[in-house]
């Protein structure tokens, strides 16, 4: 019965990685190693509620003495989700970033180490590689060199660097994944898409910065966590796997297909000022990920913004709450002098 530990398993993508994990497989134990910071919310674990298999930790990645409690002897997996993720909180303040997404990576490498775990999954982002040209036709390869270009983006670099350092030097089983922007059930309305389906819900203005232009590479948030599953499974130690669904959208057709599936006018989307260093585009070629791995990703942009938009028009009780308390105030320094 395989062992996993997990960080970061109350924010977006490592709740749905928690449900994978348990809905695939009947015979496992999953440690769930939360510090429950803004972005981190126990609603998202509520349906876990009395499943055996699974047991939540509240705890700081950057405190060595919880981790090393909380992982045990017999870890197979270390899943590494935990991370503050949200560039625009990096512009305005890198501190939170520098130590948990770099401190706090090196503090699971050498509890990892210690305790001997199998395999240390490390969960990066397309970020790390920077900016690629609004029209070309260049794509983000596990080769492409680093060139992080926001706080965010250069902690998360930092901590790839930890991660590489860490199986080079000492051994450790690494495997890194880079993916582009994840969205569906559960995502913190401070991003994109949950920002503008809550937007528009309340018939707000759904803000889009600069000239709505800039390109993300979409993929639906369970696709991303099946990938990250199969690198676990079968990536081969210290290598990189980009994870990508081929699913290029500029911003403002994003805005647009949220208003248009929920009947509001496309009026709704007002630009506002850009972000500071805005990366213009981000493209993911996903070719060894699909190769080595058999990976595809079962929803398409279509489906996907279905089902999310279902989940969050079913679920307004999670969404009045994530928007409530330090949300309004950085909200507020967000947008309001826009
Ligand atoms: P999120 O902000 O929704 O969740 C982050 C989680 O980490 C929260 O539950 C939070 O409580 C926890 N956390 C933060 N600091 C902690 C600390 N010091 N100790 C323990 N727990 C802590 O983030 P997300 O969008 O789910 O992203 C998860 C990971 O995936 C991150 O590493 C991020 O860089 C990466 N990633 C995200 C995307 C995306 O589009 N969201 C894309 C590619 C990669
Ligand atoms: O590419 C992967 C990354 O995707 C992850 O590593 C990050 O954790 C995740 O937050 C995401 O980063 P982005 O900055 O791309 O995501 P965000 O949802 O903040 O913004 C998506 C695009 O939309 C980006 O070009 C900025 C723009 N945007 C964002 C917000 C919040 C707007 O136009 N208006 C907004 O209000």
């Amino acid at each position: 019965m395989p062992n996993f530990f997990v960080t970061g398993g109350a924010g977006f993508i490592g709740s749905a990685f928690v449900r994978l994990l348990l809905d695939e497989l009947p015979a496992c134990d999953v440690v769930n190693f939360d510090a429950l910071t803004y972005a981190g919310n126990p609603d998202n674990l509520s349906d876990l509620e009395g499943e055996a298999r699974h047991r939540f930790v509240r705890g700081d990645i950057c405190d060595p003495r919880a981790v090393l409690d909380a992982l045990g002897e017999a870890t197979d997996y270390l899943f590494h989700f935990a991370a503050e993720s949200h560039v625009d909180r990096s512009i305005e303040s890198a501190r939170e970033f520098i130590r948990t997404n770099v401190l706090g990576t090196q503090v699971l490498l050498d509890a990892a180490r210690a305790r001997r775990v199998r395999r240390f999954v490390h969960v990066s982002t397309d970020e790390v590689m920077g900016s690629l040209g609004e029209d070309d036709a260049t794509f983000f390869t596990e080769d492409s060199p680093f060139a992080p270009n926001s706080p965010y983006a250069a902690s998360k670099a930092a901590a790839e660097h930890l991660v590489r350092a860490a199986h080079h030097t000492f051994g450790l089983d690494c495997v890194v994944t880079r993916c582009g922007n994840n969205y569906g059930p559960r995502q913190f309305p401070e991003k994109l898409v949950p920002l503008a389906i809550s937007n528009a819900t309340a018939d707000d203005p759904v803000p889009v910065y600069g000239d709505g232009r800039n390109v993300r590479d979409w993929i639906y948030v369970e696709d991303h966590c099946r990938a990250i599953l199969a690198a676990a499974e079968r990536g081969r130690a210290g290598e990189v796997y980009n994870v990508g669904a081929r699913n290029e959208r500029r911003n403002l057709e994003v805005v647009e297909a949220i208003l248009d599936a929920l009947g509001k006018p496309r009026s709704l989307a007002r630009f506002v000022k850009d972000r500071p260093g805005h990366d213009r585009r981000y493209a993911i070629d996903p070719a060894k990920v699909e190769r080595e791995l058999g990976w595809r990703p079962r929803e398409t942009w279509e489906s996907g913004l279905r089902k999310t938009i279902r989940w969050y028009a079913d679920h307004a009780d999670w969404v009045a709450r994530a928007r409530s308390g330090d949300y309004r105030e950085f909200y507020a320094r967000q947008y309001g002098a826009s």
